[in-house]
């Protein structure tokens, strides 16, 4: 059978996991599928620099447009980042040009994503993006396609490693935040502009993908209340350690009388439940739904390896011409959602 051929944008440190496995499992992914998998082109900034993967055979387009554009691009990969700029042009240029697209970008998926949504729908192509919610917590297609006997009035959790992987060493070592901070971005966790994680904003655009898909509304991050981690020191921990709690940024969006409210923040979890378990780089997503109670998935929340994975899967439902609606149902059913007034503190 003819080879899926991809185009990935961005060659960091979810691009080089990306082909780095899909080479090493190239045979595997083939059996699978039924057809061999290749990564064709790519592209990034920086030509020159040595990214650990063996790119011999593969071709070097100058941007990510032209890479979308590219005849033998069957499916384009974006692993760029950023709500605007290359990453939506080169998206948009795709889908326009009738191609599939996998991308772990959540900022450009929380901006834009029904727009983007009624675009691959409009051209019949798959727009997937399991990736960019809790690194490789397949939690994209639990909402999508496993409950589909639930009505969710509750979806929560802890959406960001790096913030959580900052709160967990400093309580369990002792550390700065500072030094935390610099070792979550050696790790590859962070985002380029880290602000996004310690502020909140990272958690923000998965908690308002999750609330669409889980309330079949249109992605809302505008009406989130957001406070990130910046201004928590080590007395806090210490102080709620006493008082048995440990601090977790969470989010949480809540169907209510009123509305849908959906809020970002440090939380104090009490030490024995569930959530305080969850340490370092992982992340916790729970479901309220009708039929199927409470349901919690855990797992590795960011880095190359764990987000690939994510990447991996989308590429092979791409592979198998999988084409689902990005957000369950069509773009142009997901309801306005009502605003319930946000309640906190
Ligand atoms: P990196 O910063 O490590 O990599 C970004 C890549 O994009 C780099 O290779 C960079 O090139 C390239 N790039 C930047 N600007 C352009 C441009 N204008 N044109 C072409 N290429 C460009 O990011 P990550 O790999 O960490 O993240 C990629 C995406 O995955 C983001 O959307 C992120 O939010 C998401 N994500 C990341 C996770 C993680 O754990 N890291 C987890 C889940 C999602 P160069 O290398 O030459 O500078
Ligand atoms: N910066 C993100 C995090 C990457 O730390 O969770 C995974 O989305």
């Amino acid at each position: 059978k003819s080879p899926l051929r991809i185009g990935v944008a961005g060659l960091g440190t979810v691009g080089s996991a990306v082909i780095r496995i899909v080479g090493e499992r190239a045979a595997a992914l083939e059996a699978s599928v039924g057809r061999p998998i290749i990564v064709t082109a790519v592209t990034a900034r920086d030509r020159s620099r040595d990214r650990g993967v063996d790119l011999s055979g593969v071709r070097w387009h100058e941007n990510a447009l032209s890479l979308a554009a590219d005849p033998e691009v069957d499916l384009f990969v974006e692993l760029i980042g950023g709500a605007d700029g290359a990453a939506r042009l080169a998206v948009e240029a795709a889908l326009a040009a009738g191609k599939p697209v996998v991308t772990a970008n959540k900022a450009l998926i929380a901006a834009r994503g029904q727009d983007l949504a009624l675009k691959a729908e409009a051209a019949g192509v798959a727009l997937a993006f399991e990736a960019a919610v809790a690194g490789g917590i397949p939690i994209i297609r639990t909402l999508r396609e496993a409950l589909p006997a639930s009505r969710v009035t509750r979806i929560s959790g802890i959406l960001n490693g790096t913030c959580n992987y900052i709160l967990s060493r400093m309580e369990e070592e002792g550390l700065s935040f500072a030094d935390c901070l610099a070792d979550a971005k050696r790790l590859g966790y962070a985002e380029a502009d880290p602000t996004f994680d310690i502020g909140g904003f990272d958690t923000a655009h998965k908690l308002a993908i999750l609330a669409s898909l889980a309330f079949g509304t249109r992605v809302d991050a505008d009406s989130i209340y957001i406070e990130g981690i910046a201004n928590i020191e080590s007395l806090d921990l210490a102080t709620a350690d006493e008082l048995g709690y440990r601090i977790k940024l969470l989010g949480v969006a809540t169907r209510t009388d009123a509305g849908i409210e959906q809020r970002v923040h440090p939380t104090m979890v009490p030490k024995r439940s569930a959530l305080a378990e969850v340490m370092g780089v992982t992340n916790a997503v729970a479901i309220d739904g009708s039929a199927v109670g409470e349901l919690t998935l855990v797992g590795p929340g960011a880095g190359g390896d764990a987000t690939a994975s994510a990447v991996i899967a989308d590429i092979m439902d791409v592979a198998r011409g999988a084409v689902r609606a990005p957000f369950g149902i069509s773009a142009a059913d997901l309801e306005e959602p009502v605003r319930a007034p946000i309640r906190t503190h």
